[in-house]
């Protein structure tokens, strides 16, 4: 045991400043020969002609090596190992590497990075998402995405999963951070945040005393700042509710006013290079990720669907022992297209108001109520007028209906660019559905839930036209037909 401690204490680990180096010229190389993936032990083994056992041990940094391994493994990238690259293990190291220099590493890769969880939910209790976790960790380790986006729409568990995928690969960084968006803060006081925490793990030195310099310089200062650290250092950034500081009654995809320097920051973390990777979650999709993003690109989104069956049942299952059956339940889940919020409020439901019993509460044909109908307004509130009626149109029509049919229903002089950029507004902010099969049109309809929500809605529209302008008619004739046999069903 202790003459194993002793073996451990000899030779020489890269220093911090050596370990940089190694991995920009490593990363660059990844991109240069290997479309950017990660180049896999083996792969280095081979590349630096070290045991893949040693290639690990430098890595690490916790052991000692011979010097001349080091040399190896910096020759096989280009590089030539200077004294600042390297030090003794078990001496103290002062940020900068000098052969002798000394130290215990502040944040070794490997086991323990620096976190900052900030407002970060629990997700000890946490079903399914298998599928999305391993396609977002291979996007992120071995794709080395740099910029991705979870997109969903309320309650589909976009927060949660950001949350169980950082926790589950945090240790292949440096830095970790989560921040929630919801209170829509500046782009300035987020930078500040970020870099103060990046300044606390003493990888940065950080001079926030700007206050002669405009707003403006200071954010792009900041931003550049921010940038340096995410190309030095392999950092992990989660930015919860970006929907938050994105406009309201538009087409999706823009920024508040006051929140468009957002859109540089996005930029520059997609377009540019640099080691680490920014995880979104919105309701919608900022704009210029659909400019950005690509499936062999570093910029890429991922839209969540609902649970599984599954995970579904065991989430219900949780909250109480209920009478009915899974398939009573999968009926249900169904209906709600796996949203996780939503199940949990009708799992409490059926538990408080009915018992436990959820054939009496189906017989009360009460699907939209409480929180998610608040859940589903707030998404409703947001949108355009033309979006509006729109939503009422997939609403009254309920079986999916091509662009042409929707055309034709809201007969109001609707250029077809219009109706097409409000299509794919819907569609980025999650609230429609498209449906393509091979030989026939693309079709467009409503999540389930959404469409029990408007339908309260739909006759007070039908309504408005009862007293609107002949223009209006045919749209109001039409609208009272169909909304009459819907009625009869
Ligand atoms: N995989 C899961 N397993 C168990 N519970 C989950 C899961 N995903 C989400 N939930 C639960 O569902 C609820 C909604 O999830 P979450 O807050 O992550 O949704 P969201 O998409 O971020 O919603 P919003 O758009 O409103 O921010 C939470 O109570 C969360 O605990
Ligand atoms: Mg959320």
């Amino acid at each position: 045991m202790e003459k194993h401690k002793q073996k451990r204490r000899r030779g020489v680990i890269l220093s911090l400043a050596g370990l940089n180096k190694l991995q920009e010229a490593k990363y660059q190389a990844e991109f240069q020969v290997n479309d950017g993936a990660r180049f896999t032990l083996e792969e280095l083994s081979y590349r630096t002609q070290l045991a893949p056992f040693t290639v690990s041990k430098v890595l690490a940094r916790e052991e000692g090596v011979d010097k001349q391994t080091l040399e190896y493994f910096f020759r096989a990238f280009g590089l030539e190992l200077t004294t600042s690259d390297y030090q003794r293990v078990g001496n103290s190291e002062s940020g900068v590497g000098n052969g002798e220099e000394t130290s215990p590493n502040p944040y070794p890769l490997i086991p323990t990075p620096y976190c900052d969880w900030g407002e970060a939910v629990d997700v000890s209790i946490f079903f399914g998402r298998t599928e999305e976790l391993t396609q977002l960790e291979h996007w992120i380790l071995n794709d080395r995405c740099r910029l991705i986006v979870l997109l969903g729409m309320g309650g589909i568990g976009k927060s949660s999963l950001s949350v169980k995928l950082a926790t589950q690969i945090q240790t292949q960084f440096e830095f970790v951070v989560w921040r929630s968006l919801r209170n829509s803060p500046s782009l300035l006081d987020l930078l500040t945040s970020l870099l103060k925490f990046f300044a606390n793990g003493q990888a940065i030195n950080l001079s926030l005393n700007d206050s002669n310099v405009l707003q403006e310089d200071a954010t792009r200062l900041r931003i550049a700042k921010l940038m340096e650290h995410l190309r030095s250092h392999r950092c992990l950034i989660v930015l919860d509710n970006v929907e938050s500081i994105l406009a309201r009654h538009e087409h999706s995809g823009h920024y508040q006013p006051g929140y468009e320097d957002y859109k540089e920051l996005l930029k520059q973390v997609g377009e540019t290079f640099h080691q680490s990777c920014v995880v979104l979650t919105s309701r919608e999709k900022p704009q210029e990720i659909t400019i950005l993003e690509g499936e062999t690109l570093p910029v890429r989104s991922l839209h969540l669907p609902g649970l599984c069956t599954g995970a579904a049942l065991e989430l219900v299952r949780t909250k109480s022992f209920f009478c009915g059956s899974d398939a009573d339940w999968q009926n249900l889940i169904e209906h709600y297209s796996g949203n996780p919020l939503a199940l949990k409020i009708i799992a409490t439901t059926i538990q408080e108001l009915f018992d436990g019993d959820i054939k009496e509460f189906q017989t009360q044909r009460t699907t939209v109520f409480g929180s998610i109908y608040d859940l589903l307004e707030q998404q409703f509130y947001r949108l355009s007028a033309l979006e509006k009626d729109l939503m009422y149109w997939l609403t009254i029509n309920r079986e999916p209906v091509t662009i042409a049919e929707l055309r034709e229903d809201l007969v109001l002089p609707i250029s077809s660019m219009k109706l097409l950029e409000a299509l794919d507004s819907l569609s980025r902010r999650n609230l429609i559905e498209k449906k393509s099969a091979p030989q026939t049109s693309v079709q467009f309809t409503l999540q389930p839930v959404l469409m029990d929500m408007l339908q309260k809605f739909v006759q007070r529209y039908v309504v408005k036209f009862r007293v609107g302008g002949d223009k209006d008619k045919e749209t109001r004739d039409k609208g009272i037909r169909r909304q009459g046999t819907r009625d009869k069903e």
